[in-house]
């Protein structure tokens, strides 16, 4: 079976073929149908098992033990052997993650009756995901027993995916020009905003920027602190902490159900912290979230006058055909009426499943030939010493059409090459802003250099050459994917080395 797969920080969606149309996969736990499986793992204290998804919501409610909500934002800064700590419990977030998507996995193959039958799924990542977690991502679903399709596309594509098939494409085959959308993805812990060109059967991104950390988890926390202050309660305990975070979530949920909503209720005895209920204005609430609001406007207006928009001929909102909202908290009353008031009422469309959108374009790539063409959302470069200096080589610049391919040659002038790569999303002057490191690699430019060990840290006594040593060549490709290798060949005897580029 080929699913689109959503793993999101608050819920991960799976679409699959239903009657040869995408449809959302439900769960059942304990007579509760959800047509998401809630991202939430739950580790009883003393039991050797986790629960996962639904099972982990309830239990969480009924015996102590430790809540992980939210793990996607880990990913962000992953590294190998990276860890979360919670009292005195430590666990590896990649273990955390593999054990999650495990039962994920076990659940489908159940409630879909797969038996044996191979589970292929077509990964989505956030569109300013750095290598580090599309590398960690595929890599954990891999381990969680999932076929992974070669193919991963960013979270924003997949919604321009589903909106096309919303009903669109109709349009573009009688058009026969391309129509461009403007995707808005406000989700549990991430923004991306993303200008989709749509061609039949071809996505094309022209530009793309997003906040790593920003979504509904932060819209409960605003409330959250709304009502310690209304209360001005203190030294909760880290469940009761959890307990209230969960309730402000559902209250600012229960928004969009009511038409103008004048009140937020929050249930402190639910949270077990004390008695009755706070209430809020609703207003309030508004404008101490207004400035996260704006902050998704602001990207949104960098997007669509970006320099990669002006080339692509966009110089007006009148050439997009939509804004499109997607993602849970796109459904958040303030949220679309904030859209609307700055761009006008018929260019704002709020997709009928933002929280499945993505799952269900992911489900369409899966399934048909749907060609995709995306950009890198980082620079990607190298730390070079000249003179005694470092500074920042940069190699893929952010914005480059994926895959791409860089090719140098150079005279080295010592015996090793010693090679820092990083990626970074800004770099001025030579020098990379807030960079997160990747691989070192160690290369023997000398053709004398003993290859039954490769050199390493501890050879890093640099000899110099002066001039003349043999030269080499760096090939670098990034996949369409975005994860990139380098081959090293030193063309004096074409010792070639591959690499790929981890991050440490
Ligand atoms: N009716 C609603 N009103 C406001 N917010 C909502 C509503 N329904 C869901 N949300 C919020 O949407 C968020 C989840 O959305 P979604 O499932 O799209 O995110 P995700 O895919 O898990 O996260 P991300 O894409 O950031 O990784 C949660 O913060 C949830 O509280
Ligand atoms: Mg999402």
């Amino acid at each position: 079976m080929k699913i689109g797969l959503d793993f999101g920080t608050s819920n991960t969606v799976v679409a699959y073929l239903e009657n040869r149309t995408p449809a959302v996969m439900k769960f059942t736990y304990g007579g509760v149908v959800r047509d998401v499986f809630p991202s939430v793992s739950f580790y009883p204290h003393g039991e050797a098992r986790g629960v996962h998804g639904l099972e982990a919501l309830e239990c969480a409610f009924r015996k102590p033990g430790t809540l992980i909500r939210s793990l996607k934002r880990s990913l962000r800064n992953y590294y190998p052997g990276l860890q979360i700590q919670e009292g005195e419990f430590k666990w590896e977030v990649k273990d955390l993650l593999v054990d999650f998507l495990k039962i994920l996995r076990e659940t489908i193959v159940s409630t879909q009756h797969l038996g044996s039958e191979e589970l292929e799924a077509l990964l989505t990542v956030p569109a300013n995901a750095n290598g580090a977690q599309r590398f960690v991502t595929r890599q954990a679903f891999r381990e969680a027993g999932f076929t992974v399709l070669p193919r991963m596309i960013d979270e924003p594509t997949a919604s321009a995916i589903e909106f096309s098939y919303s009903g669109l494409s109709d349009r573009l085959s009688v058009r026969g020009k391309p129509v461009y959308v403007l995707v808005y993805d406000l989700g549990g812990g991430t923004f991306d905003v993303s200008l989709v060109r749509i061609e039949p059967q071809r996505y094309t991104v022209i530009a793309s920027a997003g906040i790593e950390r920003l979504g509904g988890d932060d819209f409960d926390r605003c409330l959250y602190q709304m009502v310690i202050e209304s209360r001005q309660l203190q030294a909760l305990s880290p469940l009761q902490e959890k307990l209230l975070l969960h309730r402000c979530c559902e209250a600012k949920e229960s928004l969009s159900n009511i038409i103008d909503p004048k009140y937020v209720r929050i249930d402190l005895e639910e949270a077990r912290i004390g008695e009755g209920a706070v209430r809020l204005r609703v207003e309030d609430y508004y404008e101490r979230i207004l400035p996260l609001v704006n902050q998704t406007l602001l990207k949104l207006e960098e997007v669509l006058h970006s320099e990669a928009a002006r080339a692509e001929g966009i110089s007006s909102l009148a050439q997009i055909e939509k804004i499109y909202l997607v993602g849970g908290s796109s459904r958040l009353p303030l949220i679309l009426r904030r859209v609307q008031e700055k761009y006008g009422q018929d260019k704002v469309h709020l997709s009928s499943l933002p929280f499945a959108s993505i799952a269900l374009g992911a489900c369409h790539m899966a399934q048909e030939k749907i060609e995709v063409e995306q950009v890198l959302s980082r620079t990607f470069g190298v730390i070079r010493t000249c003179g005694g200096r470092e500074y920042f080589d940069p190699i893929f610049e952010k914005g480059t059409k994926i895959p791409a391919v860089k090719r140098f040659e150079i005279s080295p002038e010592h015996n090793i090459g010693h090679y820092r790569y990083l990626e970074c999303v800004e770099h001025r002057d030579g020098q990379a802003i807030s960079p997160r490191m990747w691989s070192e690699i160690f290369f023997p430019y000398d053709p004398d250099w003993d290859l039954s060990r490769l050199p390493q840290s501890a050879d890093i006594e640099i000899k110099q050459y002066g001039s003349g040593g043999s030269k080499v060549i760096e090939e670098f490709s990034c996949d369409e994917n975005g994860l990139i290798t380098v081959n090293l060949i030193r063309q004096a005897d074409s010792l070639s080395i591959k690499y790929e580029i981890w991050p440490q």
